[in-house]
């Protein structure tokens, strides 16, 4: 246990402590090519709605192929406050061999999810669809703004309302309240939201009647929760498409249900391969899933192949400078702009990256600039005009894929780069060291002593 009511086995138990040093820095000399295999793990984003579904079901709903991951742990701890029972134990199955974790909300001890648990991690917001559909009533602390922008709820809080929920705020509180059930309704979302779609296809999945969701997130991510809802009995069309129907269900039933792979951690290590002039496949994950980067990828001259057990990414003709704009889902993601703008640094010529769905998600480029690279920031684009080479340099980021960028460039720098706040990329990287060493990087964790009995 730590303290939370979570259960570990040993061996998790130093994953949960040892993995979260604040810290820890990350050691990267430069100049590498990358050449192998790297697995690719459980989505982050996909893995944490899929464990708030377990909210919806007295039933235990078991998670295969989980990332090991610091927000994971973090979340766990929040639903082991709301009375769910958690365990984790090896697992395999389904050609999955990823530790399972299995969550059982027999009976909902507790409705409030706390202002401490809620701020180290916002997806935490994503407990209010299930907790009022559940049990009619939640107390849910407002989420605040991030590094990456003000981030607002209103769209969780208005599609809540089209189902029928009383919602109040009260001392940065969200207070939502359903004292006869939710019911089905009709919502149409002004600006497409992950989230906010993620905690509504729960919430309908046992409302009363049928709800429509209109323009809601496409991503991957709210395919596979729709999936595994309707593997726990919900009837769901549409997922995947801008139009969700959600016919709801008095009860759902537990299911055991593989995380899909993780998009953006496989996108990360396409472009470290295209960086390094490398060769790399990347196991477990559909070219599909990754569409919008193998396209600019191949613009940048980068070739990107189906292979039988993923994806290969060949970087070895070097990369040409192509223009990118964010943009929901099948767009090109917002989670890996930090990641191609570094690639766009070394590039031949220039390139003009568009940010549209957070207001300040450039905080990598003071740090590239250190690094040499030729960014000017102008609103939400950036113009990079490539350089030669990168130098290594002490840096660190203050989110998770700014911090991931600066690994990039460090590994394609002459000389060694630092990278701080390791804590930011033990939230969504799991095992980068070793993926990336195993490639031929030269990269280690370093532990100052202080910490090192840990
Ligand atoms: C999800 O965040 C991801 N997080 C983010 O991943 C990702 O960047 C983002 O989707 C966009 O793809 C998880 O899945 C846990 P949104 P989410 O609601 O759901 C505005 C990472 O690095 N908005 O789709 O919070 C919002 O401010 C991260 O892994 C409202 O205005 O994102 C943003 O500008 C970070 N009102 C835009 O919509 C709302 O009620 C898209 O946000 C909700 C959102």
């Amino acid at each position: 246990m730590d303290g939370t009511g979570v259960r570990y086995n040993d061996e998790q138990y130093h994953f949960q402590v040892s993995r979260l040093s604040t810290v820890d820095k990350i050691r990267i000399q430069g100049g590498r090519r990358l050449s192998g295999r790297i697995p690719i793990s459980g989505a982050k984003n996909a893995a944490l709605p899929l464990m708030c579904a377990s909210l919806l079901t007295e039933d235990t709903l078991t998670l295969v192929n989980l990332p090991h991951l610091a927000d994971i742990s973090t979340l766990a701890t929040l639903l082991a406050q709301h009375g769910v029972e958690i365990g984790m134990d090896g697992h395999a199955s389904g050609g999955h061999t990823g530790r399972a974790l299995k969550l059982t909300a027999g009976e909902i001890t507790n409705t409030t999810a706390p202002y401490d648990l809620v701020r180290k991690m916002r997806a935490s917001v994503l407990v209010l669809g299930p907790l009022v559909a559940r049990t009619g009533k939640a107390r849910v602390s407002l989420p605040g703004g991030c590094a990456i922008g003000a981030r607002p709820v209103d769209l969780h809080l208005k599609g809540l309302q089209a189902l029928g929920a009383e919602i109040d705020l009260q001392q940065g509180y969200i207070e939502a309240r359903a004292p006869g059930g939710l019911k089905g309704g009709r919502y149409v979302f002004p600006s497409v939201s992950v989230g906010a779609t993620e905690n509504l296809v729960m919430a309908a999945a046992l409302a009363e009647g049928e709800t429509v969701l209109v323009n809601a997130a496409r991503e991957p991510e709210v395919v596979d929760l729709c999936r595994c809802l309707k593997a726990m009995g919900a009837e769901i069309d549409g997922a995947g498409s801008d139009t969700i129907r959600i016919h709801g269900q008095k009860n759902l039933a537990g299911t055991t249900y593989p995380v899909v792979a993780d998009r953006i951690e496989a996108g990360t290590y396409a472009i470290a391969a295209a960086i390094t002039g490398g060769d790399v496949e990347l196991v477990g994950v559909k070219l599909a899933m990754i569409e919008a980067l193998a396209k600019q990828l191949a613009e940048a001259g980068v070739a990107v192949t189906a292979t039988a057990e993923g994806v290969r990414v060949s970087g070895s003709n070097g990369v040409i400078g192509t223009d990118v704009i964010t943009e929901p889902y099948p767009g090109f993601p917002t989670d890996l702009q930090a990641q191609f703008m570094t690639l766009m640094t070394v590039a031949e010529g220039a390139s003009m990256i568009t940010e549209t769905i957070f207001e300040n998600r450039f905080m990598h480029v003071p740090e590239l600039s250190r690094m040499g690279a030729n960014i000017t920031v102008h609103q939400s684009s950036a113009l990079v005009r490539g350089v030669k080479k990168l130098n290594g340099a002490p840096v660190m980021a203050t989110d998770l894929r700014a911090s991931v960028s600066l690994v990039l460039a460090g590994l394609a720098a002459e000389g060694v780069t630092e990278v701080n706040r390791v804590y930011h990329l033990d939230r969504g990287y799991e095992r980068i060291e070793e993926k990336l060493g195993a490639c031929g990087a030269a990269i280690e964790r370093v532990r100052p002593a202080v910490a090192a009995d840990e």
